[in-house]
């Protein structure tokens, strides 16, 4: 009988257990899918947020949480970082106006504001035109 009472117990905490593994899975997830070295910074800017704003990132800071993933290398076609001929087409087709719409809307492969969801309008332009700099 005690054993028995013993295993429902633990049968309860595996539960309690398991549901809480789940969450934290999803947690883990979500802080997988952001780009490495991202979480200080995330944390730095959810506060500048909660702050009132004032603390915008620069483009380069931007770039380097959310968008060096794909375009640094050029992943699933990402036009590269301060790469002339990924950018120039683009920009003659749609201007810095369109291609920042896209971004913030998402296009193909392109995630909506490039996975940062924190990230004000002007620190996804601020980003955008540090990826263009000097092209
Ligand atoms: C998951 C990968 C990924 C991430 C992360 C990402 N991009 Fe992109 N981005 C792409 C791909 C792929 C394209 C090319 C889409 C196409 O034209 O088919 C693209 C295209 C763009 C374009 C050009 C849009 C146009 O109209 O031609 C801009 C601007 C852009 N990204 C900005 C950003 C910014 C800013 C960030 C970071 C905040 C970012 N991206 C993060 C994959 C990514």
């Amino acid at each position: 009988m005690k054993v028995k009472t013993w295993l429902s117990m633990m049968a309860a905490a595996l539960t309690v257990f398991a549901v809480q593994a789940q969450d934290m899975s999803e947690e883990a997830i979500a802080e997988r899918i952001k780009p490495m070295g991202d979480v200080h910074v995330a944390g730095a800017a959810s506060e500048s947020a909660a702050a009132g704003g004032g603390g915008a990132m620069s483009g380069e800071d931007v770039y380097n949480q959310a968008c060096v993933a794909c375009h640094g290398a050029g992943v699933l076609g990402a036009p590269k970082l301060q790469v002339a001929a990924d950018w120039q087409p683009r920009l003659d087709e749609r201007g810095l106006d369109g291609i920042w719409q896209n971004a913030l809307d998402g296009i193909n492969a392109m995630p909506p504001r490039g996975t940062c969801g924190q990230c004000s309008d002007d620190e996804i332009k601020a980003a955008i035109e540090y990826m263009i700099e000097g092209i």
